[in-house]
């Protein structure tokens, strides 16, 4: 079976079903984008274009409106004299599109265009079915994320989690503070890991979306039925920011843009009550550029070192009358998620952001490292979570510390109450971008790991599925993109974990490279 992810039921039938120069393509008005889309794709692949007509008739390619199809949920049933894709919404009638392309092949050029017949069932396990990536530690722009629009739209993620402000670099246009980009996206060194040193680069590296960019992203994500979420971290993680404007430090002085990774101790000041205008200021821009359901908060790793020594926040815990500094965190995280549900949104944050007492309005993304028990607890007293363990979700570390066997094989609902099973939103692949600093490092960290998760996300059959798998290979051959062909056989390796921490953080591809072209000799 050539579709990916798998189809929750798929039978073969008899026979096989030809595209040839008769063939015609009749749709319901709701779906005839889709069936432009499809059409356009067999004429990029052997040249034939297909003519539409407005009677059901034989050799027939036929894109029908069925109420009750489940939710981006379609069925295809080919016979000898007729190829039916059904679906009750444009998600589902697009998803069976891209399954159709896949069962034709027609992502590389060919004489002929045929399937062995099948009549397949097919929707998703998960609603939410994302990839996160970190466009702050390194700069990737409109084309790069077009195209991995364009790869996750092919197996049928539908939500890209853009990570736009951290310690390292601020990534989109803000017209209320133009130091935002002019200070905040360009940073004069980097950490790297390299001939066995890790040092910082004095290479300065910058880069950021306009409001014209952002518009472009999100049109061309919502053609492929993806919501692009943006997220603004707070409190931690703003470096970048508070370099801008350091009035809105707890010391009124942030000398620059972060050149290490990590984890810095300069956060928000929690007691300066301009902190929250300012932050509501930067989020009505966001809103008004992503007009997605969720904003992502971040809320991760805060260290509380300002708060404890700043006069301004220890007043305002007094006057809160809270004992402790992750209560104020609470505190302003629930600031936002007013303000930003007042907007329409509902908000994501880092698990470790979150109380049991924060509003359950906010959606957890579970990710920290060694246990999701904190995580597994949030769902099951009610919370909404999307799952990205740090051991099985991130794809910013080698195959030989997360091997691709171990995202495919994650189970998002294990220790998840029956009960609460309708908690788990989905799961999400994380691309931080510390030690990728290009396209070929950031799809051969991505590939083939992207097919893996879709398979947990939409099918939740978590079996390997190699015949597949070579189709995705074929077509990222066909795009130009790197991948990582060997990945299914790859185990955990503490060798390249420790050469990724100490000798050079791209060994693993200089090593795939190294091989490709021994190959290519052969
Ligand atoms: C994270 O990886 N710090 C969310
Ligand atoms: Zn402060």
């Amino acid at each position: 079976m050539r579709i990916l992810p798998r189809p929750q039921k798929a039978e073969r039938l008899a026979g096989q079903f030809t595209i040839d120069a008769q063939t015609t393509v009749f749709c319901h008005p709701d779906f005839q984008d889709i069936a432009n889309q499809f059409v356009a794709q067999v004429q990029s692949c052997n040249g034939l274009v297909l003519q539409f007509c407005d009677n059901v008739e034989e050799n027939q390619i036929h894109f029908v409106l069925e109420e009750g199809t489940p939710l981006e949920g379609y069925k295809i049933n080919i016979s000898q004299t007729c190829l039916t894709v059904s679906a009750s919404d444009k998600a589902g009638c697009f998803y069976a599109m891209q399954s159709l392309c896949q069962l034709f092949d027609l992502f590389a050029p060919h004489e002929t265009l045929s399937t062995v017949n099948y009549y397949v069932e097919d929707y998703p396990k998960f609603a939410y079915r994302g990839l996160h990536l970190d466009i702050c530690r390194h700069f990737f722009g409109v084309q790069t994320i077009k195209k991995v629009l364009d790869l996750m739209s092919e197996v049928k993620l539908n939500k890209l989690h853009l990570h736009l402000s951290d310690d390292q670099g601020f990534r989109v246009q803000i017209d209320k503070y133009p130091l935002l980009t002019e200070v905040g996206s360009v940073r004069a060194g980097s950490e790297v890991v390299r001939d066995g040193k890790r040092f910082v680069e004095e290479v300065s590296h910058s880069g950021y979306l306009t409001k014209a960019d952002v518009a472009e992203i999100v049109a061309y994500a919502s053609q492929r039925h993806i919501e692009v979420i943006p997220e603004l971290e707070i409190p931690g993680h703003m470096v970048a920011i508070l370099a801008s404007y350091p009035e809105f430090s707890c010391t009124g002085k942030v000398a620059e843009v972060r050149k290490n990774w990590g984890i810095s101790k300069d956060i928000l000041c929690a007691g300066n009550e301009e902190s929250y205008q300012f932050v509501c200021d930067i989020l009505d821009e966001i809103c008004d550029m992503f007009p997605s359901e969720y904003i992502h908060l971040g809320g991760d790793e805060a260290p509380k070192d300002r708060w404890c020594n700043c006069p301004k926040c220890v007043e305002k815990m007094a006057e809160l009358k809270f004992d402790n500094f992750a209560q104020l965190q609470n505190y302003m995280l629930e600031f936002f998620v007013s303000y930003l549900t007042q907007a329409g949104k509902k908000v994501i944050a880092w698990n470790d952001g979150i109380l049991p007492q924060t509003s359950l309005d906010v959606v957890s993304q579970v990710w920290k490292p060694f246990t999701t028990k904190q995580g597994i607890k949030q769902a099951n007293d009610g919370r909404k979570t999307i799952m990205s363990p740090f051991f099985t979700m991130y794809f910013d570390y080698p195959y030989g510390m997360t091997p691709f066997k171990k995202t495919l094989k994650f189970n998002p609902l294990k220790g998840i109450k029956k009960h609460a099973r309708e908690n788990i939103l989905g799961v999400e692949g994380t691309l931080w971008t510390e030690y990728i600093a290009d396209e070929e490092k950031l799809f051969f960290n991505m590939l083939p790991r992207l097919d893996a998760l879709a398979n947990v996300g939409w099918s939740g059959i978590r079996t390997y599925f190699g015949e597949a798998l070579q189709g995705r290979f074929a077509r990222y051959d066909q795009l130009g993109v790197t991948y990582n062909v060997r990945a299914p056989k790859q185990k955990r390796s503490l060798r390249t974990i420790r050469k990724f921490f100490k000798v050079d953080a791209n060994g693993e591809l200089a090593k795939h490279k190294s091989w490709l072209a021994k190959q290519l000799e052969k």
